[in-house]
């Protein structure tokens, strides 16, 4: 395809979103219009590098991708297992580490090791179904929240969670812990099936400019 199209990113708002593009700029992608922090603008275009950006909420990243409104897109990988859209998964970033699991206050272990019908509260919802009922072979009842999790063995909403724990802090401060691990995470790049035949010089050279730059900063 021409070399005229624009390439166009989806970025997941907030701290990955700074950190893609600190990434970028470190192999000579730049978007100046995008530092404008007053700007209410939502797409930021790099005329020279034919490149587009849009900075969207973490979990509508996968959509724009899946249906090509975005070529390329960065997420946590959190985001991509709840979502599971059709996209390919091309590139750990290695930044925004963090682990998913189960967590609950220390009496909630043994209801873990019986398999007992218990109830999970979760950000995740597929995610917690995936890993109680295929990995565990466990019935749970899924409770759906929005945010602050960790409320849900509280109040007795439910027994344990599965959620994101990063420095366990929150867990430590209202005391909870992590029961079982349920996989790592990390920032990951995403693309769009039909972007990857078409565009594959162009997606390649870049996945390969940035993945060369990750290993630089590891060593
Ligand atoms: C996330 C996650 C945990 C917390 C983990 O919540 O859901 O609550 O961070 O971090 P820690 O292990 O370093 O304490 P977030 O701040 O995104 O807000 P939310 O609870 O509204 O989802």
């Amino acid at each position: 395809m021409s070399e005229d199209r624009y390439l166009t990113f989806a970025l997941g708002k907030g701290r990955l979103a700074n950190k893609t593009l600190e990434l970028f700029e470190e192999i000579g992608i730049t978007c100046e219009e995008m530092k404008d922090k007053n700007s209410r603008k939502l797409i930021f275009v790099n005329e020279d590098l034919r490149l587009k950006f849009f900075l969207a909420k973490g979990p509508d990243v996968p959509t724009y991708v899946e249906y090509g409104a975005a070529d390329m897109g960065v997420v946590g990988r959190d985001t991509v297992l709840e979502e599971n859209r059709n996209v390919y998964e091309v590139l750990d970033l290695g930044f925004g580490k963090c682990r998913m699991c189960v967590c609950g206050p220390a009496s909630a272990r043994e209801l873990l090791l019986h398999h007992e019908r218990i109830r999970v509260a979760s950000k995740y919802p597929n995610i917690a179904k995936d890993y109680f009922y295929n990995k565990k072979h466990q019935t749970v009842d899924i409770i759906k929240l929005n945010g602050s999790v960790e409320l849900g063995p509280l109040v007795e909403l439910s027994d344990v969670i599965v959620d994101i724990v990063e420095t366990g802090s929150t867990l430590r401060e209202n005391g909870l812990e992590v029961l079982e691990e349920v996989c790592p995470l990390s920032a990951r790049m995403i693309v769009n099936p039909v972007s990857m035949q078409m565009e594959t010089e162009r997606i390649k050279d870049l996945v390969g400019r940035i993945r060369a730059r990750l290993e630089e900063k590891r060593v």
